[in-house]
């Protein structure tokens, strides 16, 4: 067959895909509610996150910011409310939350890597064993998704020789391999030794700026300043208080939010 005359075909219209579609936010959390045992931690948090937005969440800790973090990819069962990731409510007991999870990433604090597989294996194991990707293809997006967080040299090495920069880093490029729509970081920095911290930050950024969606929970304000679109401050079990970042951090409405950041300034 020969080939097409270029331009002659139009490409299918695709479906509409949420997480394009700017009218439906890539994640809504609405009056959610999370209690262990007698606790209740999220106390009725209002949350949406628009596709492309990056949103700092802020707040003392046991705030419940990791929490919030852990339902919106039901790592954690909420106690009442919805969460609604690109128009599916993942609270709903239909749902697939396998099919949901995989279009969020996530990164913790601890970076959890194989430490007897090689980097590049860290990076293409769950692109095969969860995606169905070929061993040749998960090695090629691996690859170019090392490349993009600054380690494409590291390849072969095994995580132990890596500094925790560099380890995290693989992280972040490990959730990157499987496409998601969204990233979802819990204080990803906050292990890591202080002249470590600025090279993960500046992939964050770097992502931030290629227009990936993100929920950052976060210590660094000056990330969240530079970085944010928005800042949501989380105190009492909900969202106490929320802005641009200029605004959040540098005149808070709210007594709690001047509170809690005169702390945080008194510990740098
Ligand atoms: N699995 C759990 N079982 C019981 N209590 C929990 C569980 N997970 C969290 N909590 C409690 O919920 C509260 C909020 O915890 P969470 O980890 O969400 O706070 P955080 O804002 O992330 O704090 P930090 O800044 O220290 O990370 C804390 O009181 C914590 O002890
Ligand atoms: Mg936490």
């Amino acid at each position: 067959m020969s080939e097409p005359p270029a331009a002659s075909t139009p490409a299918a219209v695709p479906a509409v895909d949420p997480a394009v579609d700017p009218t439906v936010p890539a994640i809504d959390v609405v009056g959610l509610r999370k209690s262990f045992g007698a606790e209740e931690v999220l106390a009725g948090v209002d949350l949406a996150v628009g596709a492309g937005e990056v949103v700092c969440v802020i707040g003392a800790s046991g705030s419940g910011k990791s929490t919030l973090l852990r339902c919106v990819n039901r790592l954690e069962e909420p106690t009442a409310g919805r969460i609604v990731i690109e128009g599916v409510d993942i609270t709903d007991p239909d749902c697939d939350v396998d099919d949901v999870r995989r279009r969020i990433g996530m990164v913790f604090q601890q970076f959890n890597l194989f430490p007897h597989l090689s980097v590049l294996r860290n990076v293409t194991i769950a692109q095969e064993k969860v995606l169905g990707r070929s061993r040749a293809e998960a090695v090629d997006v691996a690859v170019r998704t090392l490349d993009r967080v600054g380690l494409a040299e590291k390849a072969g090495d095994f995580p132990a020789r890596l500094s925790g920069g560099q380890q995290q880093r693989v992280a972040i490029a490990r959730a990157l391999a499987m496409d998601p729509d969204m990233m979802l970081f819990d204080e990803a920095t906050s292990a890591l030794d202080p002249e470590l911290v600025g090279e993960v930050l500046a992939v964050m950024r770097t992502l931030a700026e290629e227009g990936m969606t993100m929920m950052v929970v976060t210590h660094e304000m000056g990330f969240a300043r530079r970085v944010a679109d928005r800042v949501v401050f989380l105190d009492g079990g909900v969202v106490c208080e929320q802005g641009p970042p200029d605004q959040v951090l540098g005149s808070p409405e709210q007594d709690r939010t001047r509170q809690f950041l005169r702390q945080v300034l008194e510990r740098e």
